[in-house]
């Protein structure tokens, strides 16, 4: 900081105490004018700045004793006689992040808006719910090292997308990758179609495309309204890029599915996608990876480099930073908002 920042700071604080400093010369600079000897130097004895100069001052203690641990217990017995006089609003509690994050605890608590929000953990910064809605963008990349969370975020969004509306707002289809980490979505009552490897995806993005088809027809003919048919969700667990034998999709069936990424905005439908962070940095030449990446929307986990993928700008205290399973970014259009999310849920409790 340069003299003149810190003189024009300085001259926007109108109250200013200095207490005993070593550096004389360093009173002048805090209080302003001083006619009169410096303070000795005692605890709680100083200069306040005043007019037409500084004046000494002694600053009284919030309550008696002698020593440090008498004057503690006392204002903890001052604080307790506050407490119990007031009868207002009690102020609200600090809390902390806790250690694991419940989805159904986030679930009970969460009050359903009209449009397709639901809760997936809490911002670090001021613990609030994080509630996106699933509306927002017709592509979420989910990305970051293996083991970072990306499927269990995927399969808990479902989930609390599945508890808290019904068919009617969105129907979920599942690409699922080699492990079936998302499995368990099968039964859900939003989900209408479940793919448990490459193969069985052919037929499923075929059908996917006459169902956006007919939205697009729809659409044309003006009927998206009267239609009111909702949103349609695709969830892809590891979708592959540039090694082809780690994904849930071959090149051929990323291939089938790049028109309908492209089209997907028109179609009220959203791309739901987890993809390893290593697999789809470098892969320029599928077109399926280039346009998920283009959206610019998703989340990093696991690690605060992004590789450029979502074009996360951090301060420099956090950048390249290994962070827990479960932890990351939400980013969109280059804003980033740190979160915390919910524990993998299993069955009917949390893992
Ligand atoms: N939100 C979370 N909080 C705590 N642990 C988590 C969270 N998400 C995932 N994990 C842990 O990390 C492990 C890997 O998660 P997973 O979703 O399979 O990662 P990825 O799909 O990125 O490889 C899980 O088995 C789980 O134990
Ligand atoms: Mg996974």
């Amino acid at each position: 900081m340069t003299i003149f920042s810190r003189l024009s700071i300085a001259n926007n604080i109108l109250h200013a105490i200095g207490l005993h400093l070593i550096e004389e010369s360093e009173y002048s600079s805090i209080v302003g004018r001083i006619e009169n000897d410096l303070p000795v130097a005692l605890p709680g004895r100083g200069l306040v700045r005043g007019h037409p100069a500084a004046f000494e001052c002694q600053i009284a203690t919030p309550v008696q004793g002698d020593v440090d641990q008498a004057r503690s217990s006392q204002l903890i017995a001052l604080s307790e006689q506050m407490r119990r006089a007031w009868n207002g609003k009690p102020a609200d509690p600090l809390s902390v992040m806790p250690e694991e994050i419940s989805l159904q605890t986030l679930l009970d608590a969460y009050v359903v808006e009209e449009s397709l929000h639901s809760p997936l953990g809490l911002r670090t910064v001021d613990l609030a719910p994080f509630a996106p809605d699933i509306g927002d963008s017709y592509i979420f990349l989910v990305t970051g090292p293996v083991g970072s969370g990306k499927s269990s975020l995927a399969r808990n969004w479902i989930i609390g997308l599945d508890r808290l509306y019904g068919p009617a707002d969105i129907q979920v289809y599942v690409f699922d990758s080699v492990a079936h980490p998302l499995a368990v979505l099968k039964t859900l009552k939003t989900v209408v179609a479940y793919s448990a490897s490459d193969q069985q995806a052919e037929p499923l993005i075929q059908s996917l495309n006459d169902a956006m088809e007919r939205r697009l027809e729809a659409a044309k003919s003006g009927y998206t309204e009267k239609l009111n048919v909702g949103r349609i969700v695709i969830v892809i667990d590891d979708i592959g890029g540039a090694d082809d034998q780690l994904g849930s999709l071959s090149q051929a069936n990323r291939n089938r599915l790049a028109p309908l990424l492209r089209r997907s905005q028109l179609a009220s439908t959203t791309f739901l996608v987890a993809a390893n962070i290593g697999d789809i940095y470098s892969a320029y030449s599928d077109n399926a990876i280039r346009l998920l990446k283009e959206a610019q929307t998703g989340f990093i986990l696991g690690h605060s480099d992004d590789k450029g993928v979502l074009n996360l700008r951090l301060p420099h205290s956090e950048q390249n930073t290994a962070l827990p399973p479960g932890e990351g970014y939400y980013v969109r259009r280059g804003q980033a908002t740190r979160v915390k999310f919910a524990v993998p849920f299993v069955g009917g409790n949390d893992a």
